[in-house]
């Protein structure tokens, strides 16, 4: 029994092994269409979801299994005072794998320790996001073909953004690899993601205020929504929440083949006239995201196809 709560709690090879799952699903789907029947999926939200928490609902249905779960910490026994350790022991009775999403950071991992059955991090705090990290790099690798030799441009809540933490640490592993960390002062990346990840690998990074400085070296621009529910003070959100706006204008000296991406929701950090650029990635991230969710279930259920 294994659960997923960080991404580097998975190799290079078994991330290798789910893009080829992931790939493998999109090629054949039906021969997927019953891989998990009778398998129940528990999806336990206790902060707001759509992409993340129907993603995992259609990956499980998509693999024949079932899902139950909560969307709302209030409609839960959360509310009435039950830790996150009894919750997993309980849901363990009912279900076969956990995927959970939590405020607190370190909650799912908490909760990994007490269930008997896998839990998946969907989200915790401004931590981690590792699914949907699986998500961008199924992206990454079907738009720019390989993971070696890629400058990527984070732009935005580098502080609170969970997806870009997940994403350094992934992406930390491959060669020559540099990344662009554009970001206000108050927004950058945090000091433990320096010292844990950047530092110790030797990995070239910088940190600017200015996307127009950056965009002509970049490979991929990872866009971020300020993250509102982070903030301790509505006027720091409210100064800080329009610095970035991608445009038409502004991608005019990007490459011509950069990969546009944003883990989404966008609030207003990329205007809907770039949605018709060829670069633009971010739906496309979301049906990856899918892919990458039904492969992890696949794996962490140890279902043989
Ligand atoms: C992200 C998250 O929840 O961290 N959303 C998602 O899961 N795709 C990004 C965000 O909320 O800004």
């Amino acid at each position: 029994m294994r659960s997923i709560i960080d991404i580097m709690d998975l190799s290079v090879e078994e991330i290798d092994g789910l893009l080829a799952t992931a790939e493998d699903i999109i090629e054949n789907p039906k021969k997927y269409a019953d891989a998990c029947r009778g398998k129940k999926l528990a999806t336990l939200f206790f902060e707001p979801s759509t992409r993340t928490r129907l993603s995992f609902e259609a990956a499980m249905y998509e693999l024949g299994g079932n899902v139950i779960g909560f969307s709302d910490a209030s409609s839960s026994s959360s509310s009435k005072g039950e830790s996150v350790s009894d919750t997993a022991r309980v849901i363990s009775c009912y279900a076969d794998i956990i995927a959970m999403r939590h405020h607190k950071e370190g909650a799912p991992y908490v909760a990994s320790t007490k269930a008997s059955i896998p839990v998946i991090n969907a989200g915790d705090g401004g931590h981690n996001h590792p699914t949907q990290t699986l998500a961008d790099l199924l992206t990454i690798k079907r738009e720019k073909g390989r993971f070696n030799n890629l400058t990527i441009g984070f732009c935005g809540d580098l502080k609170f953004g969970r997806t870009v933490h997940s994403l350094i640490s992934a992406m930390s592993r491959y060669e020559n690899v540099k990344f662009v960390m554009i970001s206000p002062d108050e927004l950058t990346i945090p000091d433990y993601v320096k010292q844990n990840v950047l530092i110790p690998n030797s990995i070239e990074y910088k940190e600017v205020k200015s996307l127009e400085e950056a965009m002509p070296e970049l490979d991929i621009l990872y866009m971020t929504r300020v993250q509102k529910e982070r903030f301790f003070n509505e006027a720091d959100y409210i100064r800080l929440k329009d610095t970035y706006i991608l445009t038409p204008e502004r991608l005019q000296s990007a490459k011509d083949d950069l990969c546009i991406m944003h883990p989404l929701p966008r609030v207003n950090e990329i205007s809907v006239a770039v949605d018709d650029d060829k670069r633009a990635c971010y739906f496309k991230q979301v049906l990856n995201g899918k892919y990458m969710r039904m492969a992890l279930i696949l794996k962490l259920l140890e279902v043989e196809i």
